[in-house]
Order: C-alpha cells, then structure tokens, then sequence
C-alpha cells in the first residue's frame, strides 16, 4: 500500500478513548527496544511518525495511526522492560489485555521479534496468549540487516521451533533499516484485511 496520509488520532489508555471509526486495526507486540515503532515507520514511509526510542519504554500507551482512511496500526508498549515497576507493569497487563481481548475491530497482532536471538520468554508467553484468545497473528522477524543472510534460514527455524509456531502462521523476515519484507508485510496485512 502506498501511504500519504498518516495521522495520530489518539494515545489511548481505556477504552472509552479507543477511535470509533470502525477501520480495521493492526497492534504490534514485542519486546522493549525490539523494533516495533520502526516497523510501523517503515510500512508508512515516514522516518519519526510513530516515536522511534533511544531509551526502551518509550512508547507508555496505545498509540492509534489511521493510515488512509482504511486501517489502523496500534503501536503499543513493549514488555520486558527491567526497569518498570511492578505497578506499571500490572498496569500494562490490564491495558493490553483489555484492548487484545476484546476489540472486534482488531484483525491481527503483529508480533515482532529479534532474528537474532531465540525468542524469550516473555515472546513465547504472548504468542501463547493470542492463540489462547484466537488472535491471529503474524510474526515479523526484524533486524534482519544485523546478520548475515547465509544465517537467515536458520535463524528463521530457531524463531518458528522456539515460540512453537503453528504451520499455517506467517513468519517474515524484515529490516527497518533496508525496508527487506516490506512488500510482504503490507501483502499479508492487506490480506488481513480482507477476511471479514
Ligand atoms: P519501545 O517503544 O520502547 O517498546 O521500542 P520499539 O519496539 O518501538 O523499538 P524502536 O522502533 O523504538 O527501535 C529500537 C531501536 O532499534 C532503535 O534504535 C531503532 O533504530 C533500532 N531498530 C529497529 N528496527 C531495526 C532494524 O530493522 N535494523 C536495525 N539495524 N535497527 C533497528
Ligand atoms: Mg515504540
């Protein structure tokens, strides 16, 4: 999809803040620092609209993008952040758990993970929720551009093995930096779309 119309309708907490204009939504999950503001840049060509963090725990709430009056992408907080408190910790659990599990509009997660290393924990546990709460879900393998890509195959096996993948998931790798698996990852979310 080509983007030029890209617009930060609102940082929601609850949601009675959530937009009601009815666009299928996309929310990215992953790890603090993993890439998922990057990830939303990149498919929207634009190099800071969503907030790109030197520090992890930037993003703090539910941040919907309405791109083209036809989708939103939810950037929303990572998890595994050290330094978080345990009261925002639990905090980010409700809030999370409350948009995942009950928004109708929402068609898919995108779950980002480092193809560098095996998937943690806490990755493992938020693919299990989504398939818990049948989500359907699609994994992007970023920061391809760090390794080499002889290495890519089996770093892509490691990822599917680790958070035990289901056969008929999508798995893609991407990189941020050099836009590999932008074609692919605006295909299957159009594809998403799509399916009613
Ligand atoms: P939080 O909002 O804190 O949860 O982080 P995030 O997941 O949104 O990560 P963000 O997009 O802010 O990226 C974190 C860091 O990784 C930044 O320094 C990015 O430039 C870098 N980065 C993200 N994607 C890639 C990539 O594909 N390749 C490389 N080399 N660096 C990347
Ligand atoms: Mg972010």
């Amino acid at each position: 999809m080509k983007v030029h119309n890209v617009e930060l309708v609102i940082s929601a907490v609850r949601p009675e803040q959530y937009p009601e204009d009815g666009f299928p939504e996309f929310a990215l999950a992953g790890r603090s620092n993993v890439g998922k503001s990057s990830f939303i840049n990149k498919l929207i060509g634009r190099k800071s609209m969503a907030r790109i963090s030197s520090k992890p725990g930037k993003t703090q709430t539910l941040n919907f993008y309405k791109i083209e009056e036809k989708l939103f992408f939810v950037d929303v907080p990572g998890y595994g952040y050290a330094k978080v408190s345990k009261t925002s910790r639990e905090q980010w659990s409700r809030m999370i758990e409350e948009y995942i599990t009950s928004r109708d509009l929402l068609k898919a997660v995108i779950q980002i993970v480092d193809l560098r290393h095996a998937p943690s924990n806490e990755d493992c546990m938020m693919y299990d929720f989504l398939k818990y709460h049948n989500i359907p879900c699609i994994v992007i393998a970023t920061k391809a551009d760090k390794i080499p890509k002889g290495k890519w195959e089996k770093h892509k096996k490691m990822v599917r093995d680790e958070l035990d993948m289901e056969v008929h998931d999508t798995m893609i790798v991407f990189s941020s930096e050099t836009g590999l698996g932008l074609e692919a990852a605006w295909t299957e979310i159009e594809r998403r779309m799509a399916i009613e």
